[in-house]
């Protein structure tokens, strides 16, 4: 039986790379599926390779007003909301600290930080009238560590570690979990095309060659662990943290040749 019967998910960034693949992994086993994005296009296409059981609604996550009325469209067209992707997300410029704009740091707070609590606090009403349900935070393997030129980034990813756990301790009476997922590279426009204000795409400066698992990451990588963490499979639990990264924060492996 499909996992996700009569479920409503909620995705943000869902027509992106990563949020359009969970979109359709949820919806392909049985969920509802109410599309967040600001790419309106985008939205009205995947609502119709969908057909039934899907509905956009602009979701500018950074707006509150937005999220009321994404939480209202999942609840008025199909009765609950009953999980919640915090997915959409953005990078900086490279640069370093000294020469990073407050308001470029302000613009990724904002998004990828401020727009998960906007999220959490307009979903958890929703999620509690459902009887209980699921968050997951997507964070990313920059949230472990240190990355020059990325300090914007870096900040609102670490930050995202300890808004999940703490939702998670608020939420957990009401059987709503609150988890993270750490992607490392995945390939998507996000490593593929150029940040806004930057001239070239990650992409161009990374390689997985050296690392445990030598490829990239697909979005369906992360689709599969996360509609685990969203299943009923996973109802212990909740404040957790997942790394999906084919290794990558485990540091350079030694070729083969240096064994
Ligand atoms: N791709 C990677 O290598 C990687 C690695 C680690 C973490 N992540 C994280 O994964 C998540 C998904 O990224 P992706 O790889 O699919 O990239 P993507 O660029 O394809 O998708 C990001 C989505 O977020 C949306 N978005 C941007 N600003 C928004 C806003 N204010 N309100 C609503 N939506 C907004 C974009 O329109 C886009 O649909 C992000 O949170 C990103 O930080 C990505």
């Amino acid at each position: 039986m499909p996992r996700f019967d009569d479920q409503t998910v909620l995705v943000t960034g869902g027509t992106g790379g990563q949020g359009s693949s969970h979109v359709r992994a949820f919806h392909a086993e049985g969920a509802n599926v109410v599309i967040g994005g600001i790419d309106t296009g985008r939205g009205a296409a995947l609502v119709d390779e969908l057909g039934t059981r899907a509905c956009f609604t602009r979701l500018d996550v950074t707006d509150e007003s937005s999220w009321s009325a994404a939480v209202l469209a999942a609840e008025s067209t199909f009765g609950t909301l009953d999980v919640l992707v915090n997915n959409a997300g953005i990078q900086n410029p490279p640069a370093t600290i000294d020469s990073t704009d407050p308001a470029t740091w302000s613009r990724i707070l904002d998004v990828n930080l401020t727009g998960a609590f906007l999220g959490i606090k307009a979903a958890a009403p929703a999620l509690r009238r459902a009887g209980g349900g699921a968050v997951v935070n997507i964070g990313s393997t920059m949230a472990l560590g240190g990355t020059a030129h990325y300090a914007p980034y870096v900040a609102s990813k670490w930050a995202l570690r300890g808004l999940t756990r703490t939702a998670a301790l608020e939420l957990g009476r009401d059987h709503v979990r609150v988890n993270t997922i750490h992607p490392g590279v995945i390939a998507t426009p996000f490593i593929h095309e150029p940040a806004a204000g930057a001239t070239a795409p990650i992409a161009d400066f990374y390689s997985p060659e050296p690392f445990a698992v030598p490829r990239l990451g697909e979005p369906a990588d992360v689709t599969q662990l996360l509609m685990f963490l969203t299943s009923s499979d996973a109802s212990f639990i909740t404040g957790a943290e997942y790394v999906i990264d084919g290794g990558l924060h485990l540091g350079p492996a030694l070729r083969s040749e240096a064994a």
